[in-house]
């Protein structure tokens, strides 16, 4: 037996033995990804946090998927793998300061980016993904909406809306990494390749690409497209995704990738099922809270 498949059946063990799950976002490492019983987007990953009948979920992701599937799941135990699975994104705007700003606007609708920490999600009217932003700002009743904490899927979001959509100064830098010139050297490269982005890249980026949306809805666009090539704005790990979907396919990397999700390893996820470390705990009252704009987004989709 090779270390891989030694470490394979003791993760396979353990997880039986504590009725658990895992569960793997598409920018985790291509092993991580194969060993997980689910793979998928936020918003995949936190309905099937809900549908779940296992006691467990080992969340590979980061900090904020993991509270967002403990706060949807207040009697399961949700481990993360490596308690240090940041995502800089989230620390970008505070729940003190958006509280401050909501007192001083009254009839200002506060929408945050799932990729917030939970404290923000409690102070927010509704949550959204990059998969549902959209959908999500058109259905509130509210003309005014505040978009925390990324200017860039917030931007994006407000090219696809009527609504008066002010952004916070937040940004991803995995997606701002990646300039005009590094895609446009690409497309020099790969002319027939077809240009795929995340909406959390900048606006002259968004503006080169044949097609914007989130992880499952690239997936979704590059299973169906007639062409061939691909070049993909988003994080490197993905196209491990891309790639076991679509072997037919040649996929081309811009050089981004996310510390957060590249921090867990197979060795932590078995570490985590033996000794049921790190418990994500969110306290009950920003639980509680959070909770209702979670419950909002998922209800109206
Ligand atoms: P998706 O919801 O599109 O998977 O994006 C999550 C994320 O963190 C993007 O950086
Ligand atoms: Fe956060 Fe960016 Fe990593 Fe996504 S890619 S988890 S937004 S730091």
């Amino acid at each position: 037996m090779t270390n891989l498949q030694k470490l394979t059946a003791s993760i396979q063990k353990l997880k039986k033995e504590r009725n658990a799950i895992i569960l793997a976002h598409v920018y985790q490492r291509g092993e991580v990804q194969d060993i997980a019983d689910y793979v998928g987007d936020s918003l995949d990953l936190s309905r099937m946090a809900v549908n779940t009948k296992a006691d467990v979920i080992v969340f590979c992701g980061v900090q904020f998927m993991a509270e967002t599937a403990a706060i949807l799941n207040s009697y399961k135990t949700i481990l993360l793998p490596d308690k240090n699975a940041g995502c800089g994104l989230a620390d970008m705007a505070t729940s003190e300061q958006i509280l401050k700003l909501k007192n001083q606007n009254h009839g200002l609708a506060i929408v945050s980016y799932v990729n917030s920490s939970a404290e923000l999600k409690a102070v927010s009217d509704i949550c959204c993904t990059s998969s549902n932003a959209v959908d999500v700002v058109n259905s509130l009743s509210y003309n005014s909406v505040l978009f925390v904490p990324d200017r860039n899927l917030g931007s994006y979001t407000a090219e696809h809306s009527d609504k008066n959509i002010s952004l916070w100064d937040g940004f991803c830098y995995v997606h701002e990494n990646i300039k005009p010139g590094a895609i446009q050297s690409l497309k020099e490269k790969h002319p027939k390749a077809e240009i795929i982005v995340h909406p959390e890249c900048i606006s002259a980026v968004r503006h080169m690409a044949d097609f914007t949306g989130s992880t499952s809805q690239m997936s979704k666009y590059v299973k169906k497209s007639q062409q061939k090539e691909f070049i993909v704005g988003t994080e490197d790990n993905f196209i491990y995704r891309l790639k076991s979907d679509n072997p037919d396919k040649e996929f081309y990397p811009v050089n981004t990738l996310c510390e957060g999700m590249n921090i867990i390893t197979l060795e932590k996820i078995k570490l985590a099922l033996e000794r049921m470390e790190y418990k994500v705990h969110v306290p009950e009252e920003t639980s509680e809270k959070a909770a209702i704009a979670l419950d909002r987004m998922l209800s109206i989709l």
